[in-house]
C-alpha cells in the first residue's frame, strides 16, 4: 500500500518530530493529541525549526507553506481512518498504549500497520489487547526524530513479518537507516545500551563524584560523545528516562537498570529536561546552566 497519508498520536517531543519527518518526505501527516495546547506548540516549534532554515537559506518561504500545509492537527482519534500508517508516540505507559492500540484496531483501515514509538514497552504485552496483534510493530525513531538516521524495527511475538517489511521501507522512505532486531526485546539495541550508560551517568552525580558539568565534559572528552550523558537526558525527558530505565530494571532484574532515586525526585519536582526548562540544566538561560540538585 501506499503512503501518502501517516497518523501520529501524540504531540510530544517524538510525536511531533515524526509528523515533521513525515511532511519534509511529501507525506500528508495527521497529527492527533488529547492536549489542543500541545498540538498548537508543536506546529509552532516545527515552523520555529524551518524558519532558522529559511534564515540559512536552505529553505524557501513557499517550501515552508507546503510543509506546513501537509499537517493536519487534531484531538479526533477517528482520524486515524485516514491513514496509511499510525504510528503511536504517547507517553511511555503501557496500560495506556494497550487502551490506545484497542482503539486504533477499531479505527484503521484493513491492513493498516500499527506501529509504536515506544522505547521500552514490549510489543506484545501493547498488542495483547487487540484481536489481531499481527500488524503492531515497534518502530523506534530517535531524538530529534527529524536529524537522527537510526530507526530501529521490533517485532512481537505475533507480529506479521509483512508489517515488520513494510515499517521498514517506510523508514527508508523517510531517509532513515533502519535495524531490525531479531526478536521482541525490551529498547532494542541502541537504547538499552544507552540506559546503561545514562543511568551510571546519574549514579556518579548521586554519588558526588562529579558536578552535572563534569560529567558531561569527562564523556564529552573522553569518550568522544557529541553531548554529555546528562545533557542528553535532558533532551530525552527525565521522565521518559526514569519510565524507562524502570522497565528494563523490571524485565531483566538487573542492577545495571536500577533507576536513581534523584531522577524520581527531579520529575516530581516538575524538573523534566529541556521540554520544561529545567533538569540537570536551567534553560531559562543561554547557554544553559548546570543545576545544583539536592
Ligand atoms: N523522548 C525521547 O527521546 C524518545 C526517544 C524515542 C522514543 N521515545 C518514546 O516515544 C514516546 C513518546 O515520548 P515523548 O518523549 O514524545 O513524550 P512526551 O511526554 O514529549 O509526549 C507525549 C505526548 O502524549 C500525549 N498523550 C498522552 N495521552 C494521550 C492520549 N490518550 N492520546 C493522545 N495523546 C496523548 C501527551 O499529551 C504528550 O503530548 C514514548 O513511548 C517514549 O518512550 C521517546
Amino acid at each position: 500500500m501506499e503512503i501518502k497519508t501517516g497518523f501520529v498520536l501524540g504531540a510530544g517531543i517524538m510525536g511531533a518530530g515524526i509528523a515533521h519527518l513525515m511532511a519534509q518526505n511529501g507525506v500528508n501527516a495527521i497529527l492527533v493529541d488529547v492536549d489542543e495546547g500541545i498540538l498548537k506548540r508543536a506546529v509552532g516549534n516545527i515552523e520555529k525549526l524551518l524558519t532558522k532554515k529559511v534564515e540559512k537559506g536552505k529553505m524557501t518561504d513557499a517550501q515552508v507553506k507546503e510543509l506546513l500545509g501537509r499537517i493536519k492537527i487534531s484531538t479526533d482519534m477517528n482520524e486515524a481512518a485516514n491513514a496509511d500508517f499510525i504510528i503511536e508516540a504517547v507517553i511511555e505507559n503501557v496500560e495506556l498504549k494497550q487502551k490506545i492500540f484497542a482503539q486504533l484496531e477499531g479505527i484503521a483501515k484493513p491492513g493498516v500497520v500499527l506501529a509504536t514509538n515506544t522505547t521500552a514497552c514490549s510489543i506484545s504485552e501493547i498488542s495483547s489487547s487487540l484481536k489481531d496483534p499481527s500488524r503492531v510493530v515497534g518502530m523506534h525513531f530517535f531524538n530529534p526524530a527529524v536529524v537522527m538516521k537510526l530507526v530501529e524495527i521490533m517485532p512481537g511475538v505475533a507480529t506479521d513479518p509483512a508489517a515488520v517489511k513494510t515499517a521498514k521501507e517506510f523508514a527508508e522512505f523517510l531517509g532513515k537507516e533502519p535495524v531490525v532486531t531479531n526478536k521482541e526485546t525490551i529498547a532494542g539495541i541502541a537504547s538499552r545500551v544507552l540506559a546503561a550508560l545514562l543511568n551510571e551517568a546519574v549514579w556518579v552525580l548521586e554519588e558526588g563524584i562529579g558536578s552535572v558539568a563534569d560529567i558531561d565534559k569527562a564523556m564529552m572528552m573522553g569518550s568522544n560523545q557529541p553531548m554529555g550523558p546528562l545533557t542528553l537526558i535532558d533532551l530525552i525527558g527525565i521522565d521518559t528516562h526514569l519510565a524507562k530505565t524502570r522497565t528494563l530494571y523490571a524485565k531483566f532484574g538487573d542492577a545495571r537498570y536500577r533507576p536513581c532515586y534523584l531522577l524520581e525526585k527531579m520529575v516530581h519536582a516538575g524538573y523534566l529536561g529541556r521540554k520544561s526548562g529545567k533538569g540537570f540544566y536551567d534553560y531559562s538561560q543561554n547557554p544553559p546552566v548546570p543545576m545544583v540538585l539536592k
